[in-house]
């Protein structure tokens, strides 16, 4: 059984398949290929997009999404083995996952990271524990990766300039008031690397890289595939000759769970907001963010409104992607 945790447990070739078959969902929406088939999609933390889209997702291919929100209209989860369970949490992830295995076919799961302990974290272990109990396939919605959002990318980017071999992606931390989550930026460096292209991940100082397990994920990937991985604190230096900026805030991992110690640094850091004098430094490039995006702030009005940005199609390739995804984790075709 497979699951679908991390895009680096699946093949190049397996990737292209589910991007493939989510060309052909785009085109010709609506089939029965998951008739009397149903998902449950656990949500730890707020959504509107991935909720939205796997929902409807499911409902075009014929079957039924169920969404439950653990900690408010189902019972708190614990999800650590052994604890004696004298907190907030009402049962195990032992006996949800596997009672929940008995009435459906695929469980999601959207689990932030809690922003106390890093080296917790960084382990994915809410996600590791569902899928060790399920006995149906675990699709990730977000917790240290994204990667329903890396196929949604990809696809999009491949819409737009065919082959990204070797194209130019500037992976760029933005200004935001709070540090967020790494997912998006670990996805972002590990969908591109992956499929050869030449990444710039341009952040304002060292504090602001990625775990070491994504950097080295990232320089391994582009080893493999011809593309490229590097490092660059010099806005101009990174977004020259660009073909994709792709925009992301994140906390600064060291000052992991002490928000106001990196105050310190984020503070000096708004200029690194994504405007139309940077996009001219380059190659006529695409723009994209995965969304939510506060305007002003992470991207001025008018890269959200320009041509050149594609954040609307990837948000709507969520759709196609997941359909894609769900379908090929059942084993259904077209
Ligand atoms: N991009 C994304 O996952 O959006 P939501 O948080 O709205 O689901």
């Amino acid at each position: 059984m497979k699951h679908f945790l991390s895009t680096q447990d699946w093949t190049q070739p397996e990737l292209q398949n589910l991007l493939d078959l989510a060309n052909q969902l785009k085109a010709s929406p609506m089939n029965e290929t998951l008739a009397g088939k149903s998902v449950a999609l656990l949500f730890l933390n707020p959504s509107m997009r991935t909720r939205t889209s796997f929902q409807l997702g499911m409902q075009q291919l014929g079957g039924i999404a169920i969404v439950l929100e653990p900690g408010k209209d189902a019972w708190g989860v614990e999800f650590n083995p052994g604890v004696v369970m004298d907190g907030e949490a009402e049962e195990h992830i032992a006996e949800v996952a596997g009672v929940l295995s008995r009435y459906v076919d695929l469980i999601g799961i959207r689990a932030f990271p809690k922003f106390q302990d890093w080296d917790l974290d960084r382990t994915d272990y809410v996600i590791k524990a569902l899928a060790q109990h399920a006995s149906v396939p675990v699709i990730n919605m977000e917790t240290i990766v994204h990667p329903c959002q890396e196929l949604a990318l990809m696809q999009t980017l491949q819409e737009r300039l065919g082959s990204v071999a070797n194209k130019k992606l500037v992976l760029t931390w933005t200004w935001h008031p709070k540090p967020l989550n790494t997912a998006v930026a670990n996805s972002a460096l590990l969908i591109a690397t992956r499929f050869g292209m030449d990444v710039t991940l341009l952040c304002p100082e060292e504090a602001y890289l990625l775990d070491p397990q994504f950097m080295a994920a990232g320089e391994a990937n582009a080893a493999a595939s011809g593309g490229s991985l590097q490092v660059s604190h010099d806005i101009e230096q990174a977004y020259s000759g660009a073909d994709v900026v792709y925009a992301k805030s994140w906390g600064a991992l060291p000052f992991y769970g002490r928000p106001d110690e990196e105050w310190n640094l984020r503070q000096h850091y708004r200029h690194f907001m994504v405007d139309e004098p940077k996009m001219g430094l380059t190659n006529q490039a695409l723009f994209s963010h995965c969304l939510p995006l506060r305007r002003n702030i992470k991207a001025s009005d008018a890269v959200m409104d320009a041509d050149y940005c594609v954040a609307l199609d990837e948000a709507e390739n969520r759709l196609h992607v997941q359909k894609a995804l769900m379908m090929t984790l059942l084993g259904a075709s077209l």
